[in-house]
């Protein structure tokens, strides 16, 4: 389980309350973290007691149904509420996961909402991921082919070298496993980062790019990729189950191959 850092001089007053409407039958306390730019009383947690028997089975319906009938002033992010976008990333109960995917019932008592830790906060539950895409961006995702494709046919993989790329195409950059890991929390300035690094080790391993070695150089320096300490959190935490720690070892065992 991810515990939720936050910043050593940082302080959580209790915030607002909201109490279940009358004749409600089946209560639960949902405990969320508010912060605006625009409030002088900064961070706080807001209680919002609801129904369950009004509210659908995920954390998201609970966040859906605060923010439709309760208080619009909440702000979180999702879309397709179904795993797939990886917008509604947030700390529930102390993991980081999905909102959309994390069954109200799967808990106990209230329900802690935070956002992902250890990021600079937009708004409530929004974090700032400007940071994280400019990795992303950094390692470029894309298909560097030296060759133009066949005429009128697209670059062909055998079943094979197209299996090579299970467990990582299915990355939803949710950014669970990066904001778990510790060594992304004092370095992620320099180091990468589990997702970023996942997405440099499905590139390297793609049999129709042309860079694999360009790619695995850029990786070489102390920070990048080698701030990594294999604690594991990124894998533990990862809403698709997917394996960010193998990924780097792999990646690792590479340029050792290399030299
Ligand atoms: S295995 Fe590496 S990337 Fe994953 S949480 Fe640990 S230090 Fe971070
Ligand atoms: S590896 Fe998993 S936790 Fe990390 S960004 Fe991808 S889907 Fe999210
Ligand atoms: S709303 Fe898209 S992953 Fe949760």
């Amino acid at each position: 389980m991810v515990e939720l850092r936050l910043p050593a001089n940082s302080t959580v007053r209790e915030g607002k309350r909201y109490p279940a409407p009358q004749g409600a039958t089946r209560t639960r306390e949902f405990r969320v973290y508010r912060w605006s730019p625009d409030e002088e009383e900064n961070p706080t947690v807001d209680t919002y007691e609801l129904d369950l028997e009004k509210v659908g089975p995920m954390v998201l319906d609970a966040l859906l149904y605060i923010k439709n009938h309760v208080d619009e002033t909440l702000t979180f992010r999702r879309s397709c509420r179904e795993g797939i976008c990886g917008s509604c990333a947030m700390n529930i109960d102390g993991e980081n996961t999905l909102a959309c995917l994390k069954p109200i019932a799967s808990m106990q008592g209230a329900v802690k909402i935070y956002p992902l830790p250890h990021m600079p906060v937009v708004k409530d539950l929004v974090p700032n991921l400007n940071g994280a895409y400019a990795q992303i961006n950094a390692i470029q995702p894309w298909l560097k082919a030296d060759t133009a494709p066949p005429p009128d046919e697209e670059r062909r993989q055998s079943i094979e070298e197209r299996e090579k790329l299970d467990g990582m195409w299915e990355c939803i950059l949710c950014f669970c496993c990066t904001t778990s890991c510790p060594s992304y929390w004092w370095n992620g300035d320099k180091y990468l980062g589990p997702a970023t690094l996942l997405a440099a080790n499905r590139w390297i391993m793609d049999s129709r790019d042309d860079h694999s070695a360009e790619r695995l150089a850029a990786l070489q320096d102390p920070m990048s990729m080698y701030a990594c300490r294999t604690i594991m959190n990124c894998t533990q935490t990862c809403p698709k189950g997917l394996n960010p720690a193998k990924a780097i070892g792999n990646i690792k065992k590479l340029q050792v191959d290399r030299e």
